[in-house]
């Protein structure tokens, strides 16, 4: 891969997800940036848990770790039964499917490793293991790609705003708003950049401080609602945020604030972009609001606090939100950048990458 500003895009200093000696081992990133500890992962089940319980989190990220899930399904329904595995196999796939409901590429991934393994005929675990391996390297690569097609949009001089976590923990590596960012900032397009720290679960202050400062990308990290103030002075930028499922209209689901971000964006001025590859794209989801939205304990919004909330006071906690396509000024692909109306761009850009996924 070559361009003018490729150094950043090169090495990726962060990695979340590895296979190592026959075994998944992921990052824990409940407990980054004060200890970096690896879980190690010999079941699907426990796979699914890890989804389920954010040791891994990101769309992309979750895809790749739910393909390594499925390895570790079909290592367990071969012991099971070596020549019915296919029987054992089904149940175990589908803990993996429902482990989190908003991020389309944890389906995305599953169809094609279920694929795949329609037509193995002999060595069945290899052969799923190959298939996890190219879908891990197809994103870093597609993220790559991202960074490269997204970071022109950006003009010299810009803020960015971005919020949650986009970069290689949330993804195969590299990121995908992350990607835009590092390969913008090393082009020197940016002015500064203001990270939110995404409440609840403090993506933005835990997890993209942590890359960006890996990465010697200088950032600065601000209260969610310190946005629309940032924006009012800086007077022009980009606000840049991944997805966790586009619909087949272009509405973007994604962690919950970025609906408002796009507001205020839109209010001030600043452009508003959404990185993500492909494997994002939903076209059997014709419109945002089909798209299902996780709900997470309360005890999210409460944690680290030493009161308790006082009687009568409940939680409300979807932890993602749509933010409509009349917002969004362009989303950047591996294949390109989509501009309004979003549907047939898209649609078209997924079949060039399954063709040239072939
Ligand atoms: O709840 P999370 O941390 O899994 O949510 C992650 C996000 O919303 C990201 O912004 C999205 O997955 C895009 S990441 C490349």
């Amino acid at each position: 891969m070559t361009g003018p500003h490729t150094e950043l895009l090169a090495h990726d200093p962060v990695a979340a997800i590895r296979w190592k000696d026959d075994g998944l081992e992921l990052l824990d990133q409940r407990v980054l940036p004060a200890r970096e500890s690896w879980l190690r992962l010999e079941s699907a089940t426990d796979t699914a848990a890890a989804i389920r319980d954010m040791v891994v989190r990101g769309a992309p990220a979750i895809g790749v770790t739910a393909a390594y899930g499925a390895v570790l399904a079909v290592r367990e329904a071969v012991k099971t039964d070596p020549v019915g595995w296919r029987e054992v196999l089904g149940p175990l796939l589908q803990v993996l499917r429902v482990a989190r409901p908003t991020a389309i590429n944890l389906g995305w991934s599953l169809d094609r490793m279920e694929r795949r393994l329609q037509t193995v005929e002999h060595e069945p675990v290899a052969a799923a293991l190959a298939e996890a391996i190219e879908i891990h390297e197809q994103d870093k690569f597609r993220n790559r790609r991202i960074g490269l097609n997204g970071a022109p949009v950006i003009e010299h001089g810009s803020t960015i705003v971005t919020h949650c976590n986009t970069g290689s923990l949330a993804t195969g590596g590299f990121g995908t708003a992350m990607s835009v960012i590092r390969a913008a900032w090393e082009d020197g397009r940016v002015a500064s950049i203001y990270v939110d720290e995404t409440r609840p679960w403090l993506q933005g202050s835990r997890l993209t401080a942590w890359e960006l400062s890996r990465c010697n990308v200088p950032a600065r990290l601000i209260v969610d609602g310190a946005a629309a103030s940032v924006m009012r002075e800086a007077r022009r930028g980009w606000a840049i945020v991944g997805a966790d499922r586009i619909a087949a209209n272009g509405d973007v689901a994604n962690k919950i604030g970025t609906y408002a971000l796009a507001v205020q964006a839109r209010f001030h001025g600043f452009g508003f972009m959404v990185a993500a590859p492909t494997s994002t794209v939903d076209h059997g989801t014709a419109q945002g609001s089909a798209i299902p939205i996780e709900q997470r304990d309360g005890a999210e919004l409460t944690a680290g606090q030493a009161w308790q909330l006082p009687p009568g006071i409940g939680t409300h906690n979807p932890v993602f939100d749509v933010t409509p396509a009349q917002l969004i000024d362009c989303i950047v692909t591996e294949q390109g950048v989509h501009r309004p109306p979003f549907a047939v761009s898209l649609a078209e850009a997924c079949e060039s990458a399954a063709a040239s996924a072939e």
